[in-house]
């Protein structure tokens, strides 16, 4: 198995990743009902995010922890939720990829999660 090394890999991987989350009722509606998502259009944000994440390309300009927060204005995103999205994420990454990079994109994935799922615990308590 090899690494992930260029946009390709994490096209697959997204691609891969995706067909998880909707197919897991769980955590599908908020990609198909609470926010309405066009994979066409989603998936190559998602390669532009993490090819500067763990590629060191540039181009994502984006505030990804505003734009989870006006989704969880719409529906609450639980730490329940968030570990079903890592799971499904590191399982994606597992099933395709072996290497140092396979490592760093999951160890990512975790931290922005867990700063991501602090503001979101802050905006439920403002509610309060
Ligand atoms: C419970 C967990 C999560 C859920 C339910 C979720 C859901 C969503 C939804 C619905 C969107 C589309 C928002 C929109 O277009 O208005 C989105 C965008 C995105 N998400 Fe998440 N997300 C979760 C966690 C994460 C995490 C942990 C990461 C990264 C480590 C991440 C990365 C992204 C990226 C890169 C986008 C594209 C943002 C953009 O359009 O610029 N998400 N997410």
């Amino acid at each position: 198995m090899n690494d992930i090394q260029n946009q390709d890999d994490l096209y697959l991987l997204v691609d891969e990743f995706y067909k998880k989350l909707l197919s897991d009722e769980s955590i599908s509606y908020i990609f198909t009902d609470v926010v309405k998502i066009k994979l066409e259009e989603h998936l190559p944000i998602l390669v532009t995010f993490w090819s500067q994440a763990i590629l060191g390309t540039g181009g994502y300009t984006n505030n990804l922890t505003q734009i989870h927060l006006d989704v969880n204005a719409k529906s609450y995103l639980s730490p329940e939720l968030f570990k079903i999205w890592l799971n499904h994420f590191y399982n994606t990454v597992d099933e395709n990829f072996k290497g140092q990079k396979a490592e760093q994109i999951k160890t990512q994935a975790l931290s922005i999660g867990t700063i991501m799922q602090i503001k979101i615990a802050q905006q439920q308590g403002d509610k309060l």
